[in-house]
Parts: C-alpha cells; structure tokens; sequence
C-alpha cells in the first residue's frame, strides 16, 4: 500500500481548492453581473423614495393671458423696454461694503446710494407705486403690500434683495464691461446685480406691473420685501419683524426668494432645482498667544509654526459625507433616477437602494463627493479663509489668528461641528504643551478652560457668527404642485416648446439645497414653506455672481417675470 504522501495529498486538495475557487469566481462575478444590470425589478418588501414630480400648473384663466405671456418671452419691443430696466438698475451701484455701520439710524449719508435707487424704481415702476402700499423699513428696507381682498387669505411673500456685492478695485480691470455700466448685447446682460439679484427684484416689479396692466386684483394679500445688506449677513434687515408684526408668525402663505439653481444638466437631464433647505454656517476664530522675543534665540515652534500643524490637522480631519432623507439633496438623485431618460443603470440602483444598502450608499457618496461642484451637498465643508500674525522679520510672533468659515450639513449641528474644531486644537495643544481655552457658540462671553495656559502660551478658540442648518420646506403638497408645476410649464411650454414640446423628457423640478445662505435665515418664523429658486437659465455659480464680469442670459430675466406673473395668479385662486 503506497501511502499517499503529505506532498501528493496537499496538491490533490489544493486543486480540488482550486477548481472550487474558480467555480466561486464565476458565481460570483454571475451575481455581481447580475446585481449591477437586472435589478431593475425592486424588491416589494422595501419601499424605495419617491421624487416629488409634479404636473405642469398653469392657472385656470390661463388661456385669456397666454399671448402676454407670450409677448414677455418672445417679444423684441418687450425685452428691450425690459432690458433697459435692469440696466438703469444695475447702473445705481448698491455695493455693499464690510465696514458699513450697522447703525442706520444715524449713519443715514452713508445709505445714500440707496435713495437713489429707490427714485429709479418709482420712474420705471409707475403703476406699481400708484398700486402698492409701500413701507420704508429702517429706512431703506422696502416692504410693498399689495392688499387683497379676502384678509383671512395668507398672503404670498416675494423676496429679493437692493445691494449687490462689492467689486475689489484690484479686477476691475478684468471686467469686459464696466460693472455699473449695464451693458446689453442682445443675448446676454453685464453687470453687478443682473445675476445676484436685481433681476429677481425688477422681474418681480415687472411681473406686477403686466397684473396692473390687465385689471388683476388680488383675493390674497401680496408683499414685496427687499432687504438692503443681504451681501452683510442682512443684520440690518428689520423687514421680517415689520412684517411678522403685522401679521403673525408662520402668517405667510408661502416665500420665494433668491437662491437655489436655476437649470442644470445633470447626467444629460435638465434639472431645476428649488433650494428647499439651507446648511448652517459659522465663522470660527483660533488664536494663539504665545512669549516673544528676538528671532535670534527661537524655541523649535514658534506661534506660526504651531498654526502650521494645526492648519494641517483640520484639513486632514474632513467631515462625513451623509446622504439621507434629512438632506434635498437626496431628493434631487431621487428624482434624476427616476425621471432621467438614460440614466446608468448601476447608478440608478444606487440612489434607489442607497437608504437599505450600504454598498449603494457608500457608492453615491463617492459619486457626488468626487466633484466639487456637487460634493459641498452632502458634506459639511470648512475652508481656512484668513490668517494673521508676525509683524517684524526678526521679532518672533506673540500672536497668530486663524478665521476660517464652514457650511454645515442637514445631518449635523453648529455644536457638533464646532466641537471637531476644539478637538483639533486640542490634539496639537497637547502635542506643543499649550494651554486651551474655548467659548461655545451658545455661552458668549463664558471661557471654558479645556488645558490649563503654560507657559508656552494658550489657544484661544471662539465663533464670531453661527447660523443652524435650515428648516426643511415641506413637498409633494399643493403648494409644492403649483411652485414646481408653474416651473415647468415657464419651461417646457412657453421658454422651451421647441426642445419639450414632442419630447418624452421633461425639466425635472426638485427641492435641492440652496447654494448659500440668503435673507430668508430671518423669515423661517414666517412660513415653513420657503422656496429659493430664482428662474432663469444659468446656475449663479456660472453667472459668477460675487467675481468679475457677472452675467444674465437675458432670456432667464423674461422667465422670471413670465414665472411671477403666473404664479402669483395660480397662487391668487388657491384656498389656504
Ligand atoms: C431699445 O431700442 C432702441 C431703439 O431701437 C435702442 O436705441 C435701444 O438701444 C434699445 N435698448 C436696448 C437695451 O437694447
Ligand atoms: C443642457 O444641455 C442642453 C443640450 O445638451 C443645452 O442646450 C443646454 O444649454 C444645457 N443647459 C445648461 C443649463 O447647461
Ligand atoms: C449622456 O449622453 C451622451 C450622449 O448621448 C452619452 O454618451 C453619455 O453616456 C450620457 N451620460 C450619462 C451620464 O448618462
Ligand atoms: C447635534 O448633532 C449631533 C450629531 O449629529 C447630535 O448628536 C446632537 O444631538 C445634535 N444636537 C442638537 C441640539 O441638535
Ligand atoms: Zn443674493
């Protein structure tokens, strides 16, 4: 009897092993194939999100204002009495500037520059002003009350806001056109404010104007109101407490304001984007105080050197990606898997499976965080903007001071942000035997001692403005129906109708995140349904509102009055 040897016996098993390995293989490579190209069938235990698509809205006296509508889309004569309205706007230069006081009161001079742009709205806005009750709020805020005839209606509050963000002297000559000038070409707009927003708040006049014009008369009350320092975190802006006391909390039907992106192509389907929510934001201060002396004699880290590390440990401490109900963002994918004529079919499954499957969530993020552009969505950002310290080349530092700015996610909180910032300083604190002081966010004026100050010195950390991620606007309900109805059919039926008219495709309107924080952090106690969304054809990210030669295409500014006009009729006919 030959004894099967230990060598024979492991080679025998090994291929046996072997032959199972690779049947394995095929089966699984058979079922990922599988997993990625059938699963359009979904499973019926699991519920899978649903985008809040809506029909086209059109008001129900749609047909008698169908040729104006379609004079203020098509029109030459009308575009260029319009274009020559938001040209005289642009030219009342409204910048606002970081070192306005933020006492109006005596301070009046310096607000001027809004007087003269309020003559320029009652020359170009006749009928609006015979019309409307207008109140000068602190001021400058404009509040306009376009009474109506049934008072238990809530009324329709319309936002924009006066100033336009400044202009550094040092690009001014990379401007095309001069930034005040307001230079038309046929097709495009130039200028500062025709994307960030005067054309939000002309259309909207113009809109109003044309409802004169035919004899409307509102059943609900409407309200223009138009702060004047939104470019400075809008502290000045009493208008919302003027109106809140007129008419109470949550007394608004519903708030539109700037904010959100208009259209954009995503993965080959034209999106419209409603901001129906807004991250939170907070400026964060670190400072370290630390001993002196001649540059001759240096300890191994001076204050800008510890600042150095501590710069690198945050950035290399990013936060989570999320994606969940919790952020419009997720309604966004929602609609595009479900809506998009070609969609991918592996990244259709994802976004329906990303909220049972870890894989296809894990996958999504990966997806929307490898560009920038969609990334900022799910994630909180922090982004170090501003660092001082070091007054002479041979004198060490005794003070250095790091701001930096962070936008935070639907799923977090300024606490929980704010405290993975303490926790950096705290790790390189430790590491250079520094002491460590903090102030929360919601205990100004209070020093939490978190490291005893040494005798190498001490951080300081503190937050200067803070603002909580946004309530979220409610959808799918008949005010989102004719918000997001009346976008389409701006669109599809009067901007767009040879591109939509025979087309299975369609402009997929859908709650997202706003791009920034507008006006509307003070009017959350007015309604809970705020929608920012300005119409128009381009995201302001590429109408490069705040940089150089911004820009309209100036079809976007007849859609925005084409989309008032309408929605302020469809809303008109609606019972609370
Ligand atoms: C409007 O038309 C008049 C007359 O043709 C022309 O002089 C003017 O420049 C036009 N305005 C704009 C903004 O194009
Ligand atoms: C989207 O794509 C269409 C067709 O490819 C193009 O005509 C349109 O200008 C694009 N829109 C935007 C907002 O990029
Ligand atoms: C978009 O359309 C182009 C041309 O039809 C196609 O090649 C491409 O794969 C599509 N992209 C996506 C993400 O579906
Ligand atoms: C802040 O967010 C953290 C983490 O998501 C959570 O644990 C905490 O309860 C939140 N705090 C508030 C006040 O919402
Ligand atoms: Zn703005």
């Amino acid at each position: 009897m030959t004894k099967m040897t230990d060598k024979t016996f492991f080679t025998e098993k090994k291929k046996k092993l072997t032959l199972i390995k690779s049947l394995f293989l095929v089966l699984l490579v058979v079922l990922s194939l599988y997993h990625f190209h059938k699963p359009k069938t979904l499973k019926k235990d699991i519920e899978i999100p649903k985008c809040p698509t809506v029909d086209i809205y059109r008001p129900s006296n749609y047909e008698s204002n169908k040729e104006l509508l379609h004079k203020i889309i098509n029109d030459p004569v009308y575009r260029n009495i319009s274009a020559g309205k938001m040209i005289r706007s642009i030219q009342c230069d409204t910048s606002s500037y970081d070192d306005e006081p933020e006492d109006v009161e005596n301070n009046l001079e310096s607000f001027e520059r809004f007087n003269v742009f309020h003559k320029q709205l009652r020359d170009d806005f006749p009928l609006l002003h015979e019309t409307l009750k207008l109140h000068n709020v602190n001021h400058f805020g404009l509040v306009y009350i376009w009474q109506g005839s049934d008072s238990s209606l809530q009324p329709l509050l319309l936002m924009a806001h006066q100033d336009v963000s400044p202009i550094s002297e040092a690009s001014l000559d990379q401007w095309i056109h001069p930034p005040f000038a307001g230079v038309y070409d046929g097709k495009f707009m130039y200028g500062r404010g025709s994307a960030d927003c005067k054309n939000l708040l002309i259309g909207q006049m113009e809109a109003i104007e044309e409802l004169i014009k035919i004899g409307f008369k509102p059943r609900r009350t409407i309200i223009l109101s138009y702060g004047y320092d939104e470019e400075l975190t809008g502290v000045r802006n009493k208008n919302p407490a003027f109106i809140e006391e007129m008419y109470g909390t949550k007394s608004m039907f519903a708030i539109m304001d700037e904010g959100g992106v208009s259209l954009q192509n995503i993965s080959n389907s034209t999106m419209a984007i409603v901001g129906t929510g807004e991250k939170g934001y907070i400026d964060v201060s670190i400072s370290i105080q630390k001993k002196g002396g001649h540059s001759s004699v240096p300890q191994d880290h001076t204050a800008i050197g510890i600042m150095g590390s501590l710069i690198v440990e945050i950035e290399d401490d990013k936060f989570e990606t999320h994606f969940t109900e919790l952020n419009p963002t997720f309604y966004q994918y929602v609609c595009l898997a479900e809506n998009s004529v070609d969609i991918d079919a592996v990244l259709k499954h994802d976004i329906l499976y990303s909220q049972f499957d870890d894989d296809a969530n894990s996958n999504i993020r990966n997806f929307i965080n490898s560009d920038r552009l969609t990334s900022y969505a799910i994630k909180t950002t922090q982004a170090l903007d501003i660092i001082n310290g070091g007054v002479k080349v041979n004198a060490l530092p005794e003070f250095v001071e790091l701001r930096l700015n962070s936008r935070i996610a639907l799923e977090e909180n300024i606490t929980f942000a704010y405290e993975k910032f303490v926790k950096n300083v705290e790790t390189i604190a430790k590491k250079y035997d520094l002491g460590l002081n903090v102030e929360y966010p919601y205990n100004k004026g209070e020093d939490v001692v978190i490291l005893p100050p040494t005798d190498v010195g001490v951080f300081s950390v503190k937050s200067l403005f803070v603002l909580e991620p946004s309530p979220i606007t409610p959808v799918g309900d008949k005010k989102w129906k004719v918000f997001a109805g009346t976008t389409r059919h701006i669109y599809e039926e009067l901007a767009y109708p040879e591109i939509y008219e025979n087309s299975e495709e369609q402009v997929i309107v859908t709650p997202g995140l706003g791009t920034g924080n507008t006006d509307t952090r003070y009017y959350w106690r007015l309604s809970d349904y705020i929608y920012r969304y300005r119409p128009g054809v381009l995201p302001s990210v590429t109408a490069n509102s705040h940089g150089i030669n911004e820009y309209i295409e100036f079809d976007g500014h007849l859609q925005i009055i084409a989309f008032t006009f309408e929605y302020i009729l469809s809303v008109d006919e609606l019972d609370d």
